[in-house]
């Protein structure tokens, strides 16, 4: 079952451009519409809704931080991405023109399901992004977009993260063509960028060898820090989260322009650090702000592993390490530099005697609050 690999996850992480490829599959028309007539909510409710909040856990969550990038964006509406389990308990303000969407590949995680209860009692339209067919937090739900990754087998998520992903971008160019957002360049780019991600994600996999070479460089560290701007910030939470559920290491994630309000103080000799750089092209700012935290990091005595760009060589002085991603739109980034990571926190694992799929202490679902 598990073709040849040594673990379902590292068959997971190998299933993942066919996983993106399958949850595109006649979603996105060669005109570049989309066509998701299995959201269920008509359109006129859509063109209604004034507020999108995002529900969900742990890496679902991850994806949900990225959605709100891609939301607000694209559609210009405001967007929410709150962890399901604090969300009720803070009297959210809900109603008939709040559009949830619940991400879980589970569909069985009780924080999530509770929050899309609540939701709904107050009135607002639930649509859930879901890995797992007629589970329970689909079937609560107003309408489903099912991410097609297959069955996800490893306790640690991957394969899920990714289409949900892609879930959530069509979600949100899904509701910017109903509501007739101005389409612009960026975004027609954003959907035809879609199609290659499946053969980018095949090509960062065919270069790992030295991401797993590095991680078992590492294996007797005890903390190796991760940090993003923009959507490379919720990549290194997900980097972070992945190397503590499987490592069992002390793994921070942190927003880059954070670093100097207090994180920096922990960097010293040696100590690893993942930074996820943005694109070069297109919002360049971002870019030249991230050159001088991995300087700022690197002045400190911290051992740089820096995921860039091809092509982008202003990062290359201050890269002890240096790992190229190919180049996509800024918003899809997350597709391809999550990979790294995933392989990262696999190896380090593997070799620190850990067993990756069944990490200790952890369920492949959470179905108690
Ligand atoms: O099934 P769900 O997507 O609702 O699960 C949510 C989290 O429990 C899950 O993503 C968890 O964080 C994973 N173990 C992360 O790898």
């Amino acid at each position: 079952e598990k073709g040849g690999y040594a673990s379902f996850m590292l068959k997971e992480i190998a299933d993942q451009p066919k996983a993106v490829a399958d949850t595109l599959l006649g979603r996105v028309g060669t005109s570049g519409a989309l066509h998701l007539d299995e959201v269920r909510i008509p359109p006129h409710v859509l063109r209604e809704v004034d507020k999108v909040v995002v529900v969900a856990c742990g890496t679902a969550f991850h994806a949900g931080m990225i959605a709100k990038y891609a939301i607000e964006h694209i559609t210009r509406l405001p967007c929410e991405t709150e962890l399901a389990s604090e969300f009720r308990y803070r009297d959210p303000i809900l109603d008939a023109r709040t559009l949830v969407v619940a991400i879980s590949q589970s569909g069985e995680t009780m924080d999530t399901l509770m929050a899309l209860r609540h939701a709904r009692e107050q009135g607002a339209r639930v649509l859930a992004v879901c890995n797992t067919n007629g589970s329970t937090i689909p079937r609560e739900s107003d309408a489903v977009l099912y991410t097609h990754a297959g069955p996800e087998v490893a306790v640690a998520s991957t394969k899920a993260f990714l289409t949900q992903l892609v879930a959530c971008y069509l979600v949100a160019l899904y509701l910017g063509q109903v509501r007739g957002t101005k389409w612009g360049d960026e975004i027609r780019a954003v959907v035809r960028q879609l199609s290659e991600i499946p053969r980018q994600v095949e090509e960062v996999l065919g270069t790992m060898e030295p991401v797993r070479e590095l991680a078992r460089t590492l294996a007797d560290r005890d903390t190796v820090l991760f940090v993003g701007r923009h959507v490379g910030y919720p990549v290194a939470l997900e980097g972070a989260l992945k190397l503590k559920e499987l490592a069992y290491m002390h793994a921070e994630g942190f927003a880059a322009g954070e670093l100097k309000h207090g994180p920096i103080a922990l960097i010293d000799e040696g100590l690893p650090v993942v930074v996820i750089a943005p694109s070069p092209r297109g919002r360049s700012v971002l870019h030249d702000k991230i050159v001088s935290n991995i300087q700022e990091i690197r002045a400190r005595g911290a051992r740089t592993v820096v995921i860039a760009e091809e092509g982008d060589e202003a990062v290359v002085p201050y890269a002890d390490h240096l790992v190229r991603i190919p180049a996509v739109p800024t918003l899809l980034q997350p597709l391809v530099a999550t990979v790294p990571l995933q392989v990262f926190a696999c190896e380090l694992a593997t070799a620190r005697g850990n067993e990756v799929d069944q990490p200790r202490n952890l369920a492949k679902s959470v179905t108690v609050e």
